[in-house]
């Protein structure tokens, strides 16, 4: 049922393992789908157009300037059309061309145009995959938000043995029958989730405000990838230079009172996550005109600005099915979040030490642990913030569908 009118372009890549592409196309086209295919050029040297176009009863596509084409172009196109992009087998050249963002023909082309989910399938020798330059790659990759599916461990084409083999045709199918059946899922339960982001700015008088350094990236990144789950999600956003998706629905607010205005109007919700670094005081009183430097200092009063977390942790009429918070420390990080989790009453905690140089706030980088309720912990390492909205998004959907199972 998941696989059925599902439309899955792949992209066949040059490599001795590309013949087991034939049988996943075969593979998902029993399960319903629709299949187009993208042939590479040392693709063609493993298998032919005409076996593929047989299987797949739609043309193959090769060229990236197709003159009988009519002016339609086939990288904007196909990469619109699909609900998943394949790269089966991935090669280490490939792989390589992407992490560069290299462009050079139709396959690359599609890849870097598309607004899409994109598994990578890699299969290579044992030396190729652990070779420095491709788990570096491999990395970059990740950090750009590909999803790899293998490769395996076992005897290869080449007869050495390690991991590089590529996954069988039916563990890919299992794969992407897993990644719609959650989607699916999320869909039709209509699971909405609200993230807050950013900082906010909390004015003085027109010109002055109180503020702090957060991009908001973090909270962005997972958004989209909730969205991309197939959540039905809100970024409430304090002022940014992000420059949003289409895709995604965004509230723009300035203070810390109005994302708690834009919170509100949104619940009842499911899933709420706080990844805003609220302003932690805001003057009493905003004045209309620019305040007079010789200003008597205690005339200046300022106060607390509302806990959002906190409103929604407490809240007993909405408060959302799974809470999560987001936790800056600089010392004793993962205690001292734990204690916040409680303190906030949410559910889960992502924890970054923001004592660490080149990571966090105003920076394409982090590196947090995710705390649970019964103190379980997972750290991610150091990545990109969308390597890790992927890992935190993940962990916040299936802690979700398990919750619902237990209560249902
Ligand atoms: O207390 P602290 O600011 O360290 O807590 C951080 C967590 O609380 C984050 O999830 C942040 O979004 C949330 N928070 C909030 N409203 C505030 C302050 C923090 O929602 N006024």
């Amino acid at each position: 049922m998941s696989l059925e009118n599902k439309k899955i372009l792949i992209i066949i890549g040059g490599g001795i393992s590309a013949y087991k592409s034939l049988d996943l196309i075969r593979l998902l086209q029993r399960k319903g789908s629709v299949v187009k295919v993208v042939l590479t050029k040392s693709g063609k040297k493993f298998v032919t157009s005409l076996s593929i176009s047989s299987l797949s009863k739609n043309k193959v596509f090769e060229e990236m300037f197709d003159e009988k084409n009519n002016g339609k172009i086939d990288h904007i196109s196909l990469s619109r059309w699909a609900d998943l992009i394949l790269v089966v087998p991935a090669t280490a050249n490939f792989m390589s061309k992407l992490s560069r963002g290299g462009a050079d023909d139709l396959a690359s082309t599609i890849v870097l145009a598309s607004n899409k989910e994109i598994f990578l399938v890699p299969a290579m020798n044992v030396r190729m995959w652990n070779h420095k330059a491709t788990q570096k790659n491999l990395q970059n990759l990740s950090d750009y938000g590909y999803k790899f599916i293998g490769p395996e461990n076992g005897e290869m084409a080449c007869g050495e043995y390690g991991k590089g083999k590529m996954s069988s045709p039916r563990q890919i199918l299992s794969f992407i029958k897993n990644f719609f059946e959650k989607k699916d899922l999320l869909r039709k339960k209509k699971i909405k989730a609200i993230i807050t982001s950013g900082p906010t700015k909390e004015y003085l008088d027109p010109v002055r405000f109180i503020s702090n350094e957060s991009s908001g990236k973090q909270g962005y990144e997972l958004a989209l990838e909730l969205s991309r789950l197939g959540v039905k999600t809100t970024l409430i956003s304090g002022p940014t230079k992000i420059n949003f998706s289409n895709d995604l629905k965004v509230k723009k607010v300035i203070s810390a009172n109005e994302m708690l205005q834009e919170v509100k109007k949104k619940l009842p919700t499911d899933i709420a996550i706080c990844a805003a670094a609220v302003s932690d005081f805001k003057p009493i009183i905003i004045k209309k005109s620019k305040i007079k430097k010789d200003i008597k200092i205690s005339e200046i009063k300022i106060e607390k600005t509302p806990d959002i977390l906190s409103f929604l942790g407490q809240n007993n009429r909405y408060r959302p099915k799974l809470l999560v918070g987001f936790s800056a420390e600089t010392e004793n990080v993962v205690k001292n979040s734990y204690k916040k989790m409680h303190g906030k009453y949410c559910d889960i905690m992502v924890a970054n030490d923001i004592s660490k140089k080149d990571i966090g706030f105003n920076s394409d980088l982090n590196e947090v642990t995710i705390i649970e309720k019964n103190g379980k912990t997972q750290k991610i390492k150091k990545s990109s913030k969308k390597f890790i909205a992927s890992v935190i998004a993940k962990k916040i959907v299936e802690k979700f569908l398990i919750n619902e199972k237990k209560i249902n």
